[in-house]
């Protein structure tokens, strides 16, 4: 499939309202069969720098627009974006490699972030706080000025909606900074934006080194706010050389998901929400479960009953409808799935299905290994790979302490058909976000974020407005 035909495909960054090309270019592969899809600007410092200048200028009036003219264009965005879902499907896959299938899912959860926020926009209450003192205490809730958004390649469409389109309705204007790997969906979503009719500057897509980009975005005064999806390890650093201008910032970052499936668990729905969660995007997401703890009395059945659902999973192209799971995104990222895998197997893990090692070019078969302890790499780190870990536990106590000894705190699951344990085992899990009886949580109306090493800030939901908007409180003495 040749991309350039599609009629929404953009190869040049949307700067200031002007699309632009450069000398020096990176190419853009199809984690399919790595060949080169097409190449992207590396912008050069003087030309991201006068974009700030400019996002600056533009967010003056922006920010004056009004609540209805803001909403509406975002609806015009969201209608487009709808309008025109295959299309960005198939670039999302080509340059990614997820299954068409999810895909189509992820530009309809990307497009609901922008009818989220779209609404949100006329939302923006303040408050009246009585006083003893003063006659009247106002606050005003106001746009925070000209932000930047880096964001992953494991979801190249949502992860840009959930930063972009709250940036907008709160009157913000916003510089993106896409994965080098995935940047065609982030042009080609500029594209619909730029149709849709937002002001010059409002909305800007820029690609290039990260290194340098990160940077400038980072020790730049103009950026009063900068969100992040993406590693600990990055997030960390972004964080410290943000600090001397004491920027505001969101931190979307590692996760190490425990997934509980109780004795008392619909083994059906808990199969089914770790298959959900588990193998999503070939398990590359934030929220995947990495460790998956299973109580004593449903063990054998559950994972016999996994198993089944594992074998029938169907890996290959994406672009192929009947293809469940796709390439990784790089070499890295299988080298990375099979030392965990092949950790565990050294520490006393047995295989279930899958593989060990890699014969699969690109790919990785969703792997299943039981009998996994604490003390293996994959209880550590995040595999982002297909590959399910399965502890044995016995305690609900005990469970919670394994779940809880990790940095990360952003997801974590539960199954049980008990409503005392779901309540008591909610509260005491140290995450952001608890999927019960569910391995699908993401949805633009909650807040999604996490805790500990996992980041700061939330995104979507009311709260996910709130990052984009600073507080100023004016003080009313008394009226005479
Ligand atoms: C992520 O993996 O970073 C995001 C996943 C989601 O929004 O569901």
């Amino acid at each position: 499939m040749d991309i350039t035909t599609l009629s929404i495909f953009e190869n040049r960054c949307l700067v200031n309202g002007n699309w632009i090309t450069s000398e020096n270019n990176l190419e853009v592969k199809n984690p399919f069969d790595n060949s080169v899809l097409t190449s992207v600007p590396i912008l050069e410092e003087s030309i991201v720098l006068q974009a700030l200048q400019d996002a600056e200028t533009a967010q003056k009036k922006w920010k004056k627009a009004s609540v209805n003219e803001r909403s509406h264009l975002l609806r015009k965005w969201f209608d487009l974006v709808i309008q025109y879902q295959e299309e960005l499907a198939i670039i999302m896959t080509l340059e990614q490699g997820k299954p068409l299938k999810e895909s189509r899912g992820e530009i309809a959860y990307a497009a609901s972030y922008i009818e989220w926020f779209s609404e949100e926009a006329k939302r923006g209450y303040g408050d009246i706080i009585p006083n003893n003192i003063h006659s009247e205490i106002l606050v005003f809730k106001e746009a925070i000025g000209v932000c930047a958004a880096i964001t992953p390649w494991n979801f190249p469409a949502a992860m840009i909606t959930r930063k972009v389109a709250p940036a907008l309705a709160a009157g913000c204007s916003i510089l993106v900074k896409p994965a080098s790997e995935t940047p065609l969906t982030a042009l080609a979503l500029a594209k619909l934006a730029n149709q849709a009719g937002f002001p010059a500057g409002i909305f800007n897509v820029i690609t290039g080194s990260s290194t340098s980009i990160g940077k400038i975005f980072t020790e730049s005064p103009i950026i009063k706010k900068l969100s992040f999806t993406g590693s600990t390890e990055i997030g960390a650093k972004l964080m410290a050389q943000s600090s001397p201008t004491v920027k505001k910032l969101s931190l979307e970052l590692g996760g190490n998901a425990p997934v509980i499936v109780f004795n008392s668990a619909n083994l059906e729905q808990a199969v089914q929400g770790v298959m959900d969660t588990k193998f999503r995007n070939a398990g590359q997401t934030c929220v995947c479960a990495n460790r998956i703890y299973v109580q004593n009395e449903v063990y054998d059945e559950f994972i016999e009953k996994l198993r089944l659902k594992i074998d029938s999973l169907k890996l290959g192209n994406g672009l192929n409808p009947e293809t469940d799971i796709g390439p990784l995104i790089n070499s890295k990222a299988i080298l990375k799935v099979e030392e965990h895998i092949q950790d565990a197997i050294k520490k006393g893990a047995t295989l279930v299905t899958g593989q060990t090692k890699n014969t699969n070019g690109n790919y990785c078969l969703p792997t299943l290994v039981k009998d996994v302890t604490q003390e293996m790499l994959c209880a550590k780190e995040e595999t982002f790979g297909p590959f399910a870990p399965i502890f044995r536990f016995y305690d609900e106590n005990d469970v919670i302490k394994m779940s809880n000894d990790t940095e990360f705190g952003l997801a974590s699951y539960i199954f049980t058909q008990d409503i005392n344990q779901y309540i008591r085992v909610s509260r005491e899990l140290e995450y952001g976000m608890v999927g019960v009886n569910t391995g699908i949580i993401s949805n633009a109306a909650a807040p999604f974020g996490g805790i500990k090493s996992s980041g700061i800030g939330r995104e979507g939901s009311k709260y996910g407005m709130e990052e984009y908007l600073e507080m100023k409180y004016v003080c009313l003495g008394n009226i005479k």
